[in-house]
């Protein structure tokens, strides 16, 4: 996306539309940008017979000439008092959906007069609005396809804003490039999307962004390693399983490090506990956590954050076969301690098992936090508005609430209470994997409590539901959403 600004209305150069704010008034519409008053040819009349009420994500199209544009859309923000920046990504939202319908590529957008809100926020919540739906997968279609093709928004001039506010919109969009980047990975399909191809992307990371480093472990060494657990999972997969490390160091004077931990499996079958038909339709995106920690690097090193934070994937299939791990087996972690496998469904803990045992031995995390497609059981808590967190620390678990609610990726914190780990308790091994019914969201997290480093800051975000969608929602399409990106690259901005 092509960011510019002009100054004021009059200063503009043509596009294909322009956009121009309104409240809802008590009686009518009202304008958000005063300079609106040198097109009262074309607004006034839509206001004063109530076509239009500048009710939030309200757009009405005119037609006009004699403007360098020949579309004015009017675009209602709702109550002036009530506005969020929420509400400023749902209305601009309706703006994109409504430029990919018309074929609109440029458009001129006036930026609100708000002084409820900074204008850096206004900034964001506007351009997060235009480009988090300014997104489509096409990789897959054929090229008959081509006239329905979604011609995205290129390039957006704000009105009303100067070089300071241009400096927040390019930032925003680099955060939203890391989304979309994210969404690719999940969208693709689960035979193209590999373990190796995970590995790919993380060394071309390496290649294309400054400051960052990537290791790869292939299955020789994650053998040698001894992730029993990985291995495990990886074995009736005739894809080998890795392990990738990618850092970025943009701050190598502080000891302060993040690890983020996202699990990476391109495809879960279910394993020998096969998922049903129609529990394993969507289950490429079981990598969605492995592609939003990977893109948290991407958008860390293109804002130069001056923090240090690591990537840390374990991936694999979860597939079926002769070779597959056993339900009821006891198979040996990286950390040393012993798993009793319930249900060889329950497949993501046990990798991440491995990860959080190796990051905490080698990594020096000042925190770490895992993402993770991990339960059913955090839809049936939460739905797909909020995504599942459970931590062993306090300021942790406050701070990821708190950019939750800022970013809109909210997170609502379940317990740990160690009562819960009497349902994880193994008459043959050290711990049992699964722990029944009750609580899943929760048990899942306890188990992988037991291999977090004693005294690491620790929360895990259990994305099962926030991750991918069947339909589209507000500022959000259908299939992968990018969850965690957003929210974790506001954590690192502000640690
Ligand atoms: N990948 C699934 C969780 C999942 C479910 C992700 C739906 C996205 C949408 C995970 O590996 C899984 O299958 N978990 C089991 C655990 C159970 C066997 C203890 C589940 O939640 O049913
Ligand atoms: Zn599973
Ligand atoms: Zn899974």
């Amino acid at each position: 996306m092509n960011f510019s600004i002009s100054a004021a209305l009059k200063a503009r150069k043509g596009a294909d539309l322009l956009v121009i704010p309104f409240w809802k008034g008590k009686k009518h519409a009202e304008p958000a940008f005063s300079s609106v008053a040198a097109l009262h040819r074309h607004v006034d009349a839509p206001i004063a017979i109530h076509d239009f009420h500048g009710k939030e994500g309200e757009l009405l199209l005119l037609y006009v000439s004699g403007e360098p544009e020949k579309r004015i859309a009017l675009l209602g923000l709702g109550a002036q008092e009530a506005i969020t920046v929420e509400k400023l990504r749902r209305a601009y939202a309706a703006v994109t959906r409504m430029c990919h319908k018309k074929k609109i590529r440029e458009a001129n957008v006036a930026v609100p007069e708000c002084p409820a809100l900074a204008k850096q926020d206004l900034v964001r919540g506007i351009v997060e609005g235009l480009l988090l739906p300014n997104y489509v997968f096409n990789a897959l279609k054929h090229d008959a396809l081509k006239e329905d093709k979604i011609v995205l928004l290129h390039a957006v001039n704000l009105i009303g804003v100067g070089k300071s506010e241009l400096a927040v919109a390019k930032k925003c969009a680099a955060i939203c490039r890391a989304v979309h980047m994210a969404r690719d990975l999940v969208n693709g399909n689960a035979d193209d999307v590999t373990p190796q191809h995970l590995a790919d992307v993380a060394q071309g990371l390496a290649k294309t962004c400054k400051h960052v480093k990537t290791t790869v472990f292939d299955k020789k060494r994650i053998e040698k390693e001894k992730m029993g657990l990985l291995l495990a999972v990886n074995r009736a997969s005739f894809r080998d399983p890795v392990f990738i490390i990618t850092e970025y160091k943009g701050n190598p004077k502080s000891s302060d490090h993040t690890v983020i931990i996202g699990k990476g499996i391109t495809f879960d079958t279910g394993g020998l506990n096969l998922k049903p038909t129609g529990g394993m339709e969507t289950m490429r995106d079981d990598m969605a956590g492995a592609a939003a920690a990977l893109a948290v690097i991407q958008a860390a090193s293109a804002l130069e954050l001056k923090v240090n934070v690591t990537a840390v994937v374990p991936s694999t299939e979860n597939c079926i076969g002769s070779k597959s791990y056993k339900p009821g087996d006891v198979y040996s972690s990286y950390s040393g301690k012993t798993v009793e496998i319930g249900n060889t469904d329950a497949e993501g803990r046990l990798i991440l098992a491995d990860a959080l045992a190796y990051a905490s031995e080698h990594l020096k995390p000042s925190r770490i936090i895992d993402l993770a497609t991990l339960t059913g059981a955090v839809d049936i808590a939460l739905g797909s508005e909020t995504t599942g967190l459970l931590s062993n620390n306090d300021v942790l678990a406050d701070l990821l609430i708190r950019f939750g609610s800022e970013t809109n990726e909210r997170v609502w914190r379940l317990p740990l209470y160690e009562e819960y780990r009497e349902q994880l308790k193994s008459d043959i091994a050290d711990i049992k994997s699964t722990g029944g019914r009750s609580a899943g969201c929760i048990t899942a997290a306890v188990f992988l409590q037991e291999f977090v480093g004693k005294q690491i800051p620790w929360a895990h975000l259990d994305i099962a539901s926030t991750a991918f969608l069947n339909e589209s929602k507000r500022y959000l399409p259908k299939y992968a959403t990018g969850v965690g990106v957003r929210l974790l690259i506001t954590l690192l901005e502000n640690l």
